[in-house]
């Protein structure tokens, strides 16, 4: 299964959510594989002193559908990071997807912004004829607010994307693992972090398998 991360705004979350998704799969014992697509190289220099069994990490960027060709036998699963701004990388990551998310903060404006994101996943699916799954993801949303019904409202008004149910929060876990070479999950498994990233492993997992299904 090969899952992209990405969204033209910067700052939204998708390498912190790349790492901690193919860090925790990894950990779960499935053959993973990281492909960091963004000339700032955010996952592979935050991870590379720290190496991990099952768990491979690949310098990407232009030549990414290539890349995904040669490892999507070897791997269960390949998450790709993309930079913001490069409509081109991030074009050619959600075209060789099975499964896009898209994370977000939980702000008007960075939900309007967005729409070139959700404009170009339209497109690909349109030029590749096949339906990608395609979902917002929450990120760093306050623990001690209940916006998530009014933001769910917003986003339906704009998009037709979906929303997952599971979100991750704003918690200094994420930063303070990731020192360390570690998701939230190696960090302390019991944490509220590490659960609502094993929550949302389990959702992307779940409608990737309906999806699957419904194709049959
Ligand atoms: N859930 C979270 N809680 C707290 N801090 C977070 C969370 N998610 C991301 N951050 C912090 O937000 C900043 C931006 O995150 P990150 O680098 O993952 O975003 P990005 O979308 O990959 O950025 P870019 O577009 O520049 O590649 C980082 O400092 C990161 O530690
Ligand atoms: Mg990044």
């Amino acid at each position: 299964m090969i899952i992209t991360l990405t969204n033209q705004k910067g700052g939204c979350g998708k390498s912190t959510a790349t790492m901690n998704l193919a860090l925790g799969t990894a950990a779960m014992n499935y053959k993973t594989a990281l492909i960091d697509t963004d000339e700032q190289k955010s996952c592979l220099e935050t991870l590379e002193e720290y190496p991990k069994s099952n768990l491979s990490i690949y310098d990407g960027g232009d030549d990414v559908d290539t890349l995904v060709a040669e490892l999507k036998d070897d791997f269960h699963f390949i998450f790709i990071d993309t930079p913001p701004h490069s409509h081109h990388i991030m074009y050619k990551a959600m075209a060789v997807a099975d499964f896009i998310i898209i994370p977000l903060q939980a702000s008007p404006l960075d939900i309007r912004s967005a729409k070139r994101t959700i404009d170009a996943c339209h497109k690909v699916q349109k030029e590749a004829g096949r339906d990608i799954p395609c979902y917002f993801l929450l990120n760093r949303v306050n623990p001690r607010t209940n916006l998530s019904k009014e933001i769910g409202a917003y986003i339906r008004e704009l998009y037709t994307v979906p929303l997952l149910q599971s979100r991750l929060h704003n918690r200094v876990a994420y930063a303070q693992s990731l020192m360390h070479g570690k998701s939230v999950i190696e960090h302390n498994r019991s944490s509220d972090a590490a659960m609502e990233v094993k929550k949302l492993l389990k959702e992307v997992h779940r409608i990737f398998q309906k999806e699957r299904k419904k194709k049959d």
